[in-house]
């Protein structure tokens, strides 16, 4: 487990840039927290890491965002609107979960079902302010300091 201090919306772009360019397949992050503790921006540095120019929108309301990295696939889901398992299917989810890509999941307890893939679990806490704690299990850089 790494848990990391984040003052500003920089520093978090920057920490998801890195996990970016270090992930292989296959992979799901799975992100929690609370809304606006920061799970689409930590996602924007996790597409500028795969090589992705496109600006990242939150899926809120498409559920799913699929972007083409420069050697990887990004497939952005919020399944925040979904209320259950077959709502998941008509948004076809189970493809993105068995096809090739890195997989970056918000509110997805509903979609555990889903997960055979390696997951990184990522938990972001509100500090106030500009300030988040991102708890992450399943990767660290070199530089952590638990
Ligand atoms: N250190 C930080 N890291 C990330 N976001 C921050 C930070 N400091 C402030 N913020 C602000 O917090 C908000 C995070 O919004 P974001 O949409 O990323 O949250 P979210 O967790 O995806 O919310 P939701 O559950 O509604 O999808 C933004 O307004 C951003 O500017
Ligand atoms: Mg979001």
């Amino acid at each position: 487990m790494a848990k990391y201090i984040l003052n500003s919306v920089e520093e978090t772009i920057k920490l998801g840039m890195r996990l970016g360019e270090s992930l292989t397949l296959p992979v799901i992050i799975k992100l929690d927290g609370e809304m606006g503790s920061g799970k689409t921006h930590f996602t924007k540095g996790i597409a500028l890491g795969l090589g992705i120019s496109e600006e990242i929108t939150s899926p809120t309301f498409s559920i799913l965002n699929i972007y083409e990295g420069s050697s990887l696939k990004l497939f952005h889901i919020d399944a925040y609107r979904l209320k259950n398992i077959e709502e998941a299917l008509d948004a076809g989810l189970e493809e993105v979960f068995s096809e090739g890509g890195v997989v970056v999941l918000e509110w997805g307890d509903l979609l555990t079902s889903f997960f055979e893939n390696k997951v990184i679990n990522i938990q972001i806490n509100d500090l106030g302010d500009n300030n988040r704690e991102m708890i992450i299990e399943g990767w660290n850089d070199d530089n952590t300091r638990d």
